[in-house]
């Protein structure tokens, strides 16, 4: 059993989907191969890529004990094809085809649909390294720096991933668009990345770590529904990739985490109570608690335009294809075609929000974006404890679902945090204290000075509890 899951590293491309007997699609990925690292090296993290970095490679794709942790730099990185091990006799978990064998290859009338989904879904990997590119200039310690490049990596690889799938089962067309993925770029005028949070910068660290917390747990939701896909390659890639974004979102999580200890303790050692004496906690080198909120309403609500529209019929139709599932389809218990269900959905009526039953079919974004905001709150839960164990008094909030959005029911009115419609002119006053201004981005900025001393941190986020791969403290997780 364990050689199907071993990865082979003795082709060109790493890969367990047997690639050496499989000539076609390996010449087609050969060939793919240069273009990728062109992309790396002028659109991949600035100024690292000569420097050995502590890095995980997969080794197989058990659940136990996958990954290999070694120096290596960054271009000799093996990408490879990874699949989670074939289920045998798997059957599709939801939609019209619901009990009928998984599909080994592409039914000709869903082609369009999965390959649009694929497209999708491989535009926003590539696209979160070209955001943080930058980033290593700044990077609060060498262990977060690691971490940053261990994200970026991996990215990489789910294009990777993504784009084995358009050479394999798609033709000439996953041929063009296996290019065009390398071709548009995150907040390029002309050819941007296809979803707006992946055009957005991602200026510092603590962006960053809210990035990693909110739009990478996005992505994880994306990948759990293609999980579920009756396209039986599409839910083996997605599966593997859900083991990496683990760590992403472990990344994000403590991040914050480690900031809001540090923005605490700093406190509590000078003695300040209220988190709004805003200069007095700004004077101490630390990011002031409603900052911190600000961000995070930010990137929360960024990533909630992620789901599209509440009621869909996109989504309707992915899922009575049997293309995309429900979050952990293969738990929930009912009847999986949800033709007669129905889901309540926030709206907006007549300028006010209010719950209305719709049928669940069209209601699938929404359902999923339900998951999502629980899935968030164990993050938000973890750092208002670390708040509290520090004994300040103020709680970080998920912003209702109406504030500050661009696509969907909410679009086109304006809400406070706490869900109250507001006028154009209440918006105007009170954004400032909502979201990050300029001179918020202008202080986080002051404090984004690079520590590169193997154990030293920078004065405005605490050391993590633990090393990666249990390694001490003073680890050179990237050697300069
Ligand atoms: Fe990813
Ligand atoms: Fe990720």
């Amino acid at each position: 059993m364990e050689s199907l899951t071993k990865v082979d590293y003795g082709t060109s491309i790493p890969n367990n989907v047997n690639l050496a007997d499989d000539r076609r699609v390996l010449k087609a990925l050969e060939k793919w191969h240069p273009g990728y690292i062109d992309w790396w090296m002028s659109m991949g993290p600035e100024g690292f890529q000569n420097n050995p970095v502590y890095l995980r490679t997969a080794m197989s794709a058990d659940v136990g004990g996958w990954a290999k942790f070694d120096y290596v730099k960054m271009p000799d990185y093996r990408w490879g094809i990874l699949l989670a091990p074939q289920e045998e006799n798997r059957t599709i978990p939801c939609g019209e085809h619901f009990g009928e064998p998984a599909w080994q290859e592409v039914p000709g009338e869903y082609r369009a649909m999965l390959r649009r989904l694929i497209v999708i879904q491989g535009d926003t990997e590539p696209a979160s390294v070209e955001q943080q590119r930058h980033l290593g200039a700044t990077a609060p310690s060498l262990y977060d720096l690691r971490n940053l490049f261990q994200v970026n990596v991996e990215e990489g690889r789910h294009l990777w991933a993504m784009v084995y799938l358009l050479q394999k089962y798609f033709g000439t067309d996953g041929r063009e668009e296996a290019d065009e993925l390398l071709r548009r770029q995150s907040g390029n005028e002309d050819a941007p990345r296809m979803l707006g949070a992946f055009n957005e910068a991602t200026p510092d660290w603590l962006s960053f770590f809210m990035f990693t917390t909110f739009t990478d747990r996005d992505g994880k939701m994306q990948l759990e529904a293609l999980a579920q896909s009756a396209f039986d390659p599409l839910a083996r890639t997605t599966r593997f990739m859900l083991m990496e974004e683990a760590h992403h979102m472990f990344v994000g999580v403590t991040g914050v985490q480690r900031v809001v200890n540090r923005t605490t303790q700093a406190m509590r050692d000078a003695g300040i109570e209220d988190p709004y004496d805003i200069e007095r906690v700004r004077a101490l080198g630390v990011i002031d608690l409603p900052t911190i909120q600000k961000k995070a309403n930010l990137h929360f609500t960024l990533s909630l335009d992620l789901f599209g529209s509440e009621i869909s019929t996109n989504a309707a139709n992915a899922f009575n294809a049997s293309v995309k599932g429900r979050y952990r389809e293969d738990r929930i218990n009912d009847d999986h075609r949800l033709t007669s269900d129905t889901y309540p959905v926030l709206r907006c009526v007549d300028g006010e929000i209010k719950l209305v039953d719709t049928p669940a079919l069209s209601a699938l974004n929404m359902r999923l974006r339900d998951d999502y905001v629980r899935d968030c709150m164990k993050g938000i839960d973890m750092w208002n404890k670390t708040i509290k164990k520090n004994g300040i008094d103020f709680e970080i909030i998920l912003p209702h679902v109406a504030f500050h959005r661009h696509i969907g029911e909410f679009s086109t009115i304006k809400a406070s945090p706490r869900g109250d419609v507001l006028s154009e002119a209440q918006w105007e006053e009170k954004q400032s204290d909502w979201l990050p201004t300029k001179a918020d981005g202008d202080f986080i900025d002051s404090l984004m000075t690079p520590v590169y001393e193997p154990g030293q941190f920078a004065g405005w986020i605490a050391p993590p509890k633990m090393g990666i791969d249990n390694r001490p403290g003073d680890f050179e997780y990237v050697r300069l």
